[in-house]
């Protein structure tokens, strides 16, 4: 091979790059009902939009709606979407399983066969396609009676569950799936909203609650869990790569001075906690030091920290959408600066205002493959929340989906053809339209395949093909030379 070559090929993706799609259970299944599932956090949650936040009912109440319940009925509708992934060319499917759907209170002695059977079935419809499942354990979808008896992550008891649960199914899915996330970005909920805490770690706050100290303390549960789970899914099957998954949001200091940039350093740090324990084993310092300056009681023990080290995940799965800035603003009464975060005049911004950030993607990648040089890497989300025309001739012409996946794989080529980082593969989000999971809508559609249904759930259901559909073909028959 001469020079020319060589450096010809460097410039590749490699062959064996996964590209795929995403979804979640609990976001296309439906069928919240059927087949002996339990009820879950997400089917207590109601429809909103960018301005009115979706409500958590605490039980399912009559005249509200609730657009998870019903969602795109994939549960029984997969055959013919897989069939369409497959004509796709998907190398491999991320999607959830409904934690409620095998142990439906969460604490049962016994799983439910008729949801183990569901899976089963979808696992081996991929696989006769030869696409290969990427499966999240925990994607937003608890049993409800865990929130309710238990409190969700605050209680410990929830690790035991979490662990039961991922035994059973790594142990009935053995030699179907290999590749395992654990918790669907763990550390949205530093954000302290209530739709994050409730949705990550079932945690409604209490009156007067220390919130921060209580989102530690779940966050905590939850990453001795994780960990624990990668353990014994080694155990279970040495073939198997069991990840994390995080939302990586970089934070740019929104000027130059000084301040925004520790300010931006410190902000990224409540991220990092948890992709550090995730790879590394260990609590970090900047955390530690954070609980004590603030008097948190954090609780955990030596056998804990043992867990955390043995539990260091294969590798980093991490949604990618958007970009932040931060900015410390001081007056003459506060003189140490209020923090904010102001829009980047640099970077548009989509009808939900995501900051839209190309290069933030290669940013992050670079940083990462920094910090953590000897753990691969998986885009599992990447995408953009559009509203769809469906034109009277049946086609959907989204350019703008285009536009953004193609300058956000451009970014990702050059992370792995100049930067050296080790990127496996991309799994668009919702690579068919599904419920939004932050506004419950139909209408923020991330699909390359639209779905004919409302925000109110009405419609055909019928599945059709976007422009963007016939556009992924290329690039992944191509491995992403055609963008
Ligand atoms: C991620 C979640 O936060 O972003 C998905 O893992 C979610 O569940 C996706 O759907 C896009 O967010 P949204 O709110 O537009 O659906």
């Amino acid at each position: 091979m001469n020079k020319h070559s060589q450096r010809k090929d460097t410039m590749k993706i490699p062959d064996n790059f996964m590209w795929g799609g995403a979804i979640a259970a609990h976001q296309a299944e439906g069928a919240w009902n059927v087949g002996g599932k339990g009820v879950s956090i997400a089917d207590m949650m109601t429809a909103g939009n960018y301005q009115i936040p979706r409500k958590i009912t605490g039980k399912i109440m009559e005249k509200e709606y609730y657009p998870n319940h019903e969602a795109i009925d994939f549960y029984h509708t997969y055959k013919e979407d897989i069939k369409l992934f497959a004509e796709l060319g998907l190398r491999c499917f991320r999607t959830s399983i409904s934690w409620a759907r095998i142990f439906p209170n969460g604490d049962d002695v016994k799983p439910n066969e008729e949801g183990l059977q569901y899976y089963d079935d979808m696992f081996a419809e991929l696989i006769c396609y030869g696409i290969e499942p990427i499966v999240t354990l925990s994607h937003f979808e608890m049993p409800f009676h865990l929130v309710e008896y238990y409190g969700g992550f605050r209680n410990r008891k929830c690790i035991d569950f979490f662990v039961k649960f991922a035994r059973v199914v790594m142990e009935r899915y053995k030699g179907k799936v290999k590749y395992w996330l654990t918790f669907n970005e763990i550390n949205n909920q530093v954000s302290a909203d209530e739709l994050h805490t409730y949705t990550n770690s079932g945690i409604l706050f209490k009156e007067n609650e220390n919130k921060m100290q209580t989102i530690w303390q779940a966050s905590l549960y939850e990453l001795i869990a994780s960990a624990e789970v990668v353990r014994i899914g080694h155990e279970i099957d040495s073939n198997n790569q069991v990840g994390c998954m995080m939302a990586y949001v970089p934070v740019y200091p929104y000027s130059c001075s000084p301040e925004d940039m520790l300010a931006s350093v410190k902000e990224m740090e409540k991220t990092f906690f948890y992709s550090d324990i995730h790879v590394r084993g260990t609590i970090p310092n900047y955390m530690l030091k954070t609980w004590k300056q603030n008097a948190y009681d954090i609780e955990y023990t030596e056998e804990d920290l043992t867990i955390l080290k043995q539990g260091k995940v294969d590798f980093i799965g991490f949604s990618y959408y958007m970009s932040k800035t931060i900015h410390i603003e001081s007056t003459i009464n506060e003189p140490k600066g209020m923090l904010s975060q102001p829009n980047n005049p640099y970077v548009e911004s989509n009808d939900w205002g995501w900051q839209i950030d190309p290069i933030g993607l290669r940013y992050i990648l670079n940083v990462l493959s920094e910090r953590y040089p000897q753990t691969p890497f998986l885009i599992v989300e990447n995408g953009v929340g559009a509203y769809d025309t469906l034109e009277k001739n049946g086609t959907i012409i989204d350019d703008y989906r285009i536009e953004y996946l193609k300058r956000h794989i451009e970014q990702l080529k050059l992370a792995i053809c100049e930067d050296g980082v080790n990127l496996i593969g991309y799994t668009p989000w919702g690579i068919i339209d599904i419920v939004s999971f932050g506004t419950g809508e139909m209408e923020k559609r991330y699909g390359l395949v639209y779905v004919d249904k409302d925000n109110m759930g009405r419609g055909t259901g019928a599945r059709i093909k976007k422009k963007s559909y016939f556009w992924y073909k290329n690039v992944i028959e191509t491995n992403g030379e055609k963008l």
